[in-house]
């Protein structure tokens, strides 16, 4: 499509087990959620998690992408090596990390860029990374619209981590406004406040996502994101506003199910409506 660029959101952090791939996975599911073309990268090549949490299994990997593009770039079409997770009406697309670790070893920025260059069809492509400033991390955040940059104030090597992190982040030139410092497990109640934490840093969070351990170990159990498996959840209510501020969403969300209710609802008033016209023309034919 000419003129059209896919938003890249980059989930980064400086420490493993903040919540990435959790939020990674349930951005891509939301967006999908409301109609936009996804599709999700795992670029934790050596220890991704995404096709675990979502119980899927592959054809292909980043892997096969890799070689396919370096052998012949003309013809090299991505969605061949792309893998549908679907969930009732919901779909987005995922690129899975190498099976092997051998073949992490193998991953070349110039052919991730292109791979990704490549996602043209999509509206948002979803990048869940490792808690590194690797070379490989580097040129994805520089592709990247939006950074997520998320973590977790609960200890504070964690929260000096983080601080390194955000000041690393303006020192590479990344604008403020592209930084997006999302608070994961927040906890009103936890010894380290988000003020302190803000203050620290110069800067405010953008969102706060609450602690759900019931939820994402239930979400990670059936192999589906949040909202598919834990609707109710604070969490998954929280992941509906990230989404909806990526979006520009106005109004609060509207899953698929409550959508499909709706028309179900608007074609049960309209059936009704024509029975009442039908009623009053027979009465008036009468
Ligand atoms: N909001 C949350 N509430 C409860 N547990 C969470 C939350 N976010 C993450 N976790 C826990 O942290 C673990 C690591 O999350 P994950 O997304 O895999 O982190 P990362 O990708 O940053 O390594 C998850 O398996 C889950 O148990
Ligand atoms: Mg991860």
């Amino acid at each position: 499509m000419e003129g059209h660029r896919s938003i890249i959101i980059a989930v980064f952090s400086t420490s493993s087990g903040s919540g990435k791939t959790i939020t990674a996975i349930n951005l891509a599911a939301g967006l999908a959620d409301e109609g936009y073309r996804t599709c999700l990268v795992d670029l934790d090549l050596q220890f991704g998690d995404v096709m675990g949490y979502l119980d899927m299994v592959s054809d292909f990997t980043l892997a096969d992408a890799q070689r396919a593009i370096l052998r012949d770039e003309e013809c090299f079409q991505v969605e061949d090596y792309l893998t549908e997770y679907r969930c009732g009406d919901v779909s987005f697309a995922v690129m899975p990390p190498p099976r092997k670790i051998n073949d992490a070893y193998q991953i070349n920025v110039e052919a991730v860029e292109k791979i990704i260059g490549s996602m043209k069809g999509f509206n948002f492509i979803v990048l869940d990374l490792t808690a590194a400033f690797s070379t490989l991390n580097l040129s994805m955040l520089d592709m990247s619209t939006v950074i997520n940059f998320v973590g977790v104030m609960d200890f504070l090597p964690a929260v000096k981590n983080y601080k390194v992190g955000y000041d690393t982040l303006l020192r590479f030139d990344y604008e403020e406004s592209k930084i997006c410092l999302v608070e994961n497990q927040a906890d009103p109640d936890r010894y380290i406040k988000s003020k302190d934490v803000e203050r620290l840093l110069g800067t405010r969070f953008y969102h706060h996502l609450p602690s759900d351990d019931q939820a994402v170990t239930h979400s990670i159990r059936m192999g589906r994101p949040l909202m598919y498996s834990v609707p109710l959840s604070p969490l998954t209510q929280s992941y509906w506003q990230l989404v909806g501020r990526y979006t520009n969403r106005s109004k609060p969300h509207q899953g698929a199910r409550q959508r499909e209710q709706g028309k179900k609802e608007k074609s049960r008033l309209l059936s009704w409506l024509m029975g009442r016209t039908g009623w009053k023309t027979a009465q008036n034919t009468k």
